[in-house]
């Protein structure tokens, strides 16, 4: 029977691809998504990919999403914690909810996501949680101090559970990818784009989104189980850590 993998945000953008790869990897794959019910149906006639709405930013919508997705298709052994979003502002300009709302996302999502997935990964002693950080999260990122927060917090949530896991055989890992071609690039000014962001990174391009999903099903596989804690950056040379 094929492994059980679910992937947050996994209809479109960096998630899509994941998707995508963890099926043609031969996993049963489940997405969810927050809001584009369009894209997402779009995303299931395309590549045959089961949807399920709910945010991840709320525990409670996860607990109950994540039991109908077992119910579905049996219990998730691969989780993808991918869902993310920006609000980006400078520091002084930032609202309480840019703030809470990127927060609640990218970092509370992990935990959401996660507590509800552990205790079937100890029981059965087999689980992989890899989740999609931010070369911002490593870095810092002007007029992301709510992004980078979460970002770097994913960081250290995958190094503390992969020390919890590690004995049950859950792996925890992240990949912190660069800047990548997908839709969350057009909110940044052409001008920014063109002046500061492509010009620090060594191989001359944005990353794609495929290149991000071949981490995650590496990762994914069984025959990764010695790496735990780790942090995989993909990102053209942009930043080395
Ligand atoms: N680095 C350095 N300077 C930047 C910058 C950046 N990334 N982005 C904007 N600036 C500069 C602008 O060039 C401008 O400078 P000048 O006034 O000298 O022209 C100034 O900041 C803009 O300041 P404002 O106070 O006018 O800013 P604003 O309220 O209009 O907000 C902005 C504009 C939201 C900052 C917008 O410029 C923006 O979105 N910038 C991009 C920020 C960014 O790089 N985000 C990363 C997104 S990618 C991502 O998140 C995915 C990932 O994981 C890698």
């Amino acid at each position: 029977m094929s492994r059980v993998a679910l992937v947050t945000g996994g209809s479109r953008g960096i998630g899509a691809a994941i998707s995508k790869a963890l099926k043609a990897a031969g996993y049963s794959v489940a997405a969810t998504y927050a809001g584009n019910d369009e894209k997402a149906a779009a995303f299931t006639a395309e590549t045959g990919i089961k949807t399920y709405k709910w945010d991840v930013a709320d525990y409670e919508a996860c607990k109950a999403g994540i039991a109908q997705v077992v119910a579905d298709l049996g219990p998730i052994e691969v989780l993808v914690n991918n869902a993310g979003i920006t609000r980006d502002a400078p520091f002084h300009k930032m609202s309480p909810a840019q703030w809470s709302e990127v927060i609640g996302t990218n970092l509370n999502g992990l935990f959401n996501m996660t507590h509800n997935v552990w205790p079937g990964m100890r029981e059965r002693k087999f689980g992989r949680v890899i989740s999609i950080s931010s070369i911002n999260g490593q870095k810092g990122q002007f007029a992301q101090a709510n992004y980078a927060a979460a970002k770097a917090g994913d960081i250290g949530f995958t190094k503390a559970l992969a020390q919890e896991g590690a004995r049950a055989g859950i792996t925890v890992n992240v990949v912190a990818p660069g800047y990548i071609n997908t839709e969350m690039m057009s909110t940044i000014p052409e001008k920014v784009m063109n002046e500061v962001i492509l010009p620090q990174i060594p191989v001359g391009r944005l990353g794609e989104a495929d290149e991000i999903a071949r981490c995650v099903v590496f990762l994914a596989s069984d025959e990764a189980g010695f790496i735990t804690g780790s942090t995989l950056s993909a990102n053209g040379g942009q930043y080395m850590i």
